[in-house]
């Protein structure tokens, strides 16, 4: 499948750079490994692990059959793990790698890999604002004793977003720092700021050392993503927000009196799985309560990829980690960041757009979005209008062997004797959005019409372009080409109409949110909730612009960007306010509620919609549904899990010991416990009938509640149950005392026969909804008709 780059929030001179490095040819050269070390092995000779792990190294080295170049420049490692991983990373050739990997006291080694990054409204939006009492914001004391690691591209800690003034001391168990840098010293923190650090040893390794006259090494961000994600999820409330004018307001964070703890592990060409376990471990021991990380990649087994280890390693100290689902929708099974002990965030709109017009010389108007700032259009002016599939050097692009229709407006592509003084549109795809209207520009077009491309249908992105310019859906840009071929004169003009609020349907889940079901574990629902990740406005560096284009030389203290990497800090924010409502909740209570509070309806009772088509969404597209801060705060009741739990799903999910190892470190015995991976105590519950089995068609699931209100309480149960089969709860009714007391109940799901019918729907989606006439605590169920997703099958 062709990825669509343009979706990732990341400068396009990244991508290039990224993708070319994944084709080299590695070889024998020396090249990063993370390895995991079983410490209890260490012999007592050694006073620490350090001088054993470079004594096992050298060892490996003085081996006579080994080139002196083996191990890296200098040995040196790159970093030691000793918190949610343990072990280290260093330069080896794949040989000693594989030397090294026969030792005892080594569980694995992993090849570093490179990961990408994936407002004034959004808070109200979510119901969050001081003029609710008792809600959320007042329980949690705005999150002031809790704290957020963003790991990320950094900070600008001069934005007045991250200003101290009344907030009170840094928590006393707080045991982070301060890290001096480029640009950044001790100073650079406050009250507000309160840990700040670089990693990039494994990123450096693997690119050469940072040059300081491209990007500072220190937490200083000179990229914007991490400026933006860590206001979005702690920013203060500051007045007079705005992008050049558009979604002017108070810019506000979810908790704007937690406190931030910034890991800068993103660099210019991406983020190093090294530098990022570096940034886990370091958290970990900082004491932070909830990690931020809008950062992802493809999906490998949980056993092979570092972040899931360890954010493992992290559910295992309380802390809870929410990341970013990726930006690859609306295909199926895209959503990336999918461990059971992680909570995956989709993205979704809010009730705000930028609605700029492309008016026909035909007299129709196509609407679409923009953040265009600049000199308008010469008024009353229809100017000629080309596409830009008709105007590419060397031809028409779309006739080019092999490639993609979407390859417009390209750096260099745009001959100019053909565009000059037009207004161009270019297929979305190939470079940013915001590069295409540069490459109109420097060719002398005037305009610049992005239209998307199949399948991200009618989703639209709002971008601060350098020209005047908008987005428009994928019909529309079919119905502009073919104006354009069937018109001897086209033309049009561009009116901008600044900031709309009120917009509805809102909440629709956007077009680019990574979607379900979840590749590695189909039975652990993915994502787990959505949250906003389109046109979020939220703190901007004062070193970058608003398009991040090199050469663009506008500034702004604000900016609107979209991903799941905005949707994410959002939810963040929301888990960090739980943990100040609530101190004694464990990651999976937080996650919990706000799973079974997430709305999947509008006020109206209908779906929630999808972006794409406008069509109902789905179970894979909005996971539980969208956040309810409001509601989170009061689940009732909540599913909660224990380390033994996520190990007693990863043995149901035949993973072999030496597997569950390299993810837990220590050996586990799965005994011979019947579990199933639908056992796991999980918010959502989905199973899967073995569609050509002649047996009993009937599944039978437990779930635990942990009663977390004040009050004596009865819950009673209502299913909705899925096409083509029966469900039954039972007890159907529970009835609680006291705070922290724990029921199990037992779902049952019977298949009718004709549901196993061939040309029937390979999966359906129902709900199991607690209530005790207050509280709705709801779990969808799903059920899958496949055995496409057996592990091994
Ligand atoms: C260093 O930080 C200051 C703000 O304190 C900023 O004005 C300046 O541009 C920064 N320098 C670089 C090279 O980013
Ligand atoms: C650092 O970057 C600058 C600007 O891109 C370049 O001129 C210079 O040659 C680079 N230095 C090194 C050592 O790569
Ligand atoms: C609001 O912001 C604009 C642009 O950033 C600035 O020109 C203006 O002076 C600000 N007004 C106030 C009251 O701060
Ligand atoms: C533009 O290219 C399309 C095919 O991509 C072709 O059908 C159309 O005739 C061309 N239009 C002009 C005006 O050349
Ligand atoms: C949207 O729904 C229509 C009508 O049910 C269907 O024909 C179409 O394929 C759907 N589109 C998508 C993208 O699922
Ligand atoms: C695990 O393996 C057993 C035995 O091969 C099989 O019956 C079961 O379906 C497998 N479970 C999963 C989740 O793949």
């Amino acid at each position: 499948m062709r990825r669509f780059w343009c979706l990732l929030f990341l400068s396009p001179l990244l991508f290039a750079a990224v993708s070319a490095e994944f084709d080299d040819d590695e070889g024998e050269v020396a090249q990063t490994f993370i390895v995991r070390v079983e410490n209890e092995l260490k012999p007592s000779a050694f006073s620490d692990v350090e001088r054993w792990y470079k004594s096992t190294l050298r060892n490996l080295d003085s081996n006579p059959i080994s080139d002196s170049e083996g191990i890296g420049e200098s040995s040196e490692f790159l970093h030691i793990y000793q918190t949610v991983f343990h072990g280290f990373s260093v330069k080896l050739t794949p040989k000693l790698a594989q030397r090294l990997q026969k030792r005892q006291e080594i569980v694995a080694i992993f090849p570093d890999r490179v990961r990408q990054l994936q407002t004034t409204r959004s808070p109200r939006f979510l119901g969050l604002s001081n003029t609710n009492p008792g809600g959320l914001l007042t329980e949690s004391d705005s999150g002031a004793n809790v704290v957020i690691g963003v790991l990320d591209t950094g900070i600008w800690p001069e934005h007045r977003s991250f200003h101290d003034e009344g907030l009170g001391p840094i928590p006393s168990n707080w045991r982070g720092e301060c890290v001096e840098g480029d640009n950044f010293t001790k100073n650079h923190c406050n009250r507000k700021i309160i840990g700040a650090r670089y990693f990039s040893d494994g990123y450096e390794a693997r690119r050469g050392k940072i040059n300081s006259s491209e990007e500072l090494k220190s937490a200083r961000d000179t990229n914007g993503h991490g400026t933006h994600t860590a206001s979005t999820a702690a920013g203060r409330a500051v007045g007079n927000a705005s992008l050049f004018g558009y979604a002017a307001g108070v810019a506000v964070g979810m908790a704007p009196k937690a406190r931030i703890a910034v890991y800068k592990i993103c660099w210019q060409y991406g983020c190093m799985d090294s530098d990022i376990l570096a940034a886990f471990d370091q958290a970990a021991r900082d004491g932070v309560n909830v990690i931020s990380i809008s950062v992802g990649g493809g999906v490998v087994p949980y056993y092979l990829d570092p972040m899931a280890i360890g954010a493992f390693g992290a559910m295992e100290k309380g802390i809870l980690v929410s990341a970013a689902a990726g930006n690859d929708g609306p295909t199926k099974l895209t959503v990336s960041n999918v461990s059971p002990w992680m909570m995956t965030v989709g993205a979704s709109t809010i009730d705000r757009t930028f609605p700029a017009d492309l008016v026909l010389g035909n007299g129709r108007v196509i609407t679409g979005v923009s953040l265009y700032s600049g000199p308008p259009l010469p008024k009353k002016t229809f100017l000629p209008l080309i596409y830009a599939g008709n105007a590419s050097i060397g031809g028409d692009a779309t006739k080019r062997a092999g490639s993609f229709s979407s390859d417009t407006c390209l750096d260099g592509s745009l001959d100019e004797n053909a565009v000059r003084g037009k207004i161009v549109v270019c297929d979305r795809g190939g470079n940013s959005r915001v590069a295409k209207g540069a490459v109109v520009r420097k060719a002398g077009g005037v305009g610049v019409v992005v239209a998307n491309v199949a399948p991200i249908g009618e989703g639209l992105i709002a971008d601060p372009l350098v020209l005047p310019g908008l987005a428009v859906t994928e019909s529309a840009g079919k119905s502009i080409r073919d104006y354009i071929n069937s018109s001897p004169n086209p033309r049009a003009t561009i009116a901008f109409r600044g900031t709309k609020l009120g917009v509805k349907p809102a909440p629709v889940v956007a077009s680019f949110s990574a979607r379900g079901p979840n590749i590695d574990s189909p039975y652990i629902l993915k994502p787990d909730v959505i949250a906003p990740g389109v046109n979020i406005l939220a703190a901007w560096p004062a070193g970058s612009s608003p398009s991040e284009l090199a050469d663009d030389p506008r500034r702004t203290e604000f900016n609107v960007a979209s991903g799941t990497s905005m949707s994410c800090p959002h939810a963040s924010g929301v888990a960090a306010l739980l943990k100040g409502a609530h101190a004694d909740w464990s990651p999976a209570m937080i996650r919990s509620a706000m799973m079974t509070t997430a709305y999947s309806r509008y006020r109206d009772g209908k779906p929630l919609l999808d972006e794409q088509s406008y069509n109902i969404s789905t179970v894979w597209d909005i996971g539980a549904g969208h956040v309810d801060p409001q509601r989170a705060v009061d689940p009732g009741l909540v599913y909660d899990l224990t380390v033994a739990d996520y190990l007693n799903f990863l043995c149901a999910s035949n993973f072999s010991g030496d597997e569950i190892r390299r993810i837990y470190r220590k050996r586990y015995s799965c005994g011979r416990k019947q579990l199933k991976p639908w056992d796991v105590n999980y918010p959502a519950i989905v199973v899967q009938f073995e569609a050509a089995a002649g047996g009993d068609l009937e599944v039978v699931v437990t779930r635990t509640v942990t009663y977390v209100g004040d009050r004596a309480a009865r819950f009673v149960a209502a299913v909705t149950s899925p096409r083509g089969v029966s469900v039954t709860v039972t007890p159907a009714v529970m009835r609680f005392r006291a705070k922290g007391e724990k029921r199990s109940y037992r779902v049952r799901i019977k298949a009718e026969k004709m549901a196993l019918r061939p040309g029937t729907a390979l999966w359906e989606q129902g709900k199991v909804v607690w209530s005790d006439g207050r509280r709705q605590v709801s779990s969808p169920l799903v059920v899958m008709w496949s055995r496409l997703f057996d592990r091994g099958g």
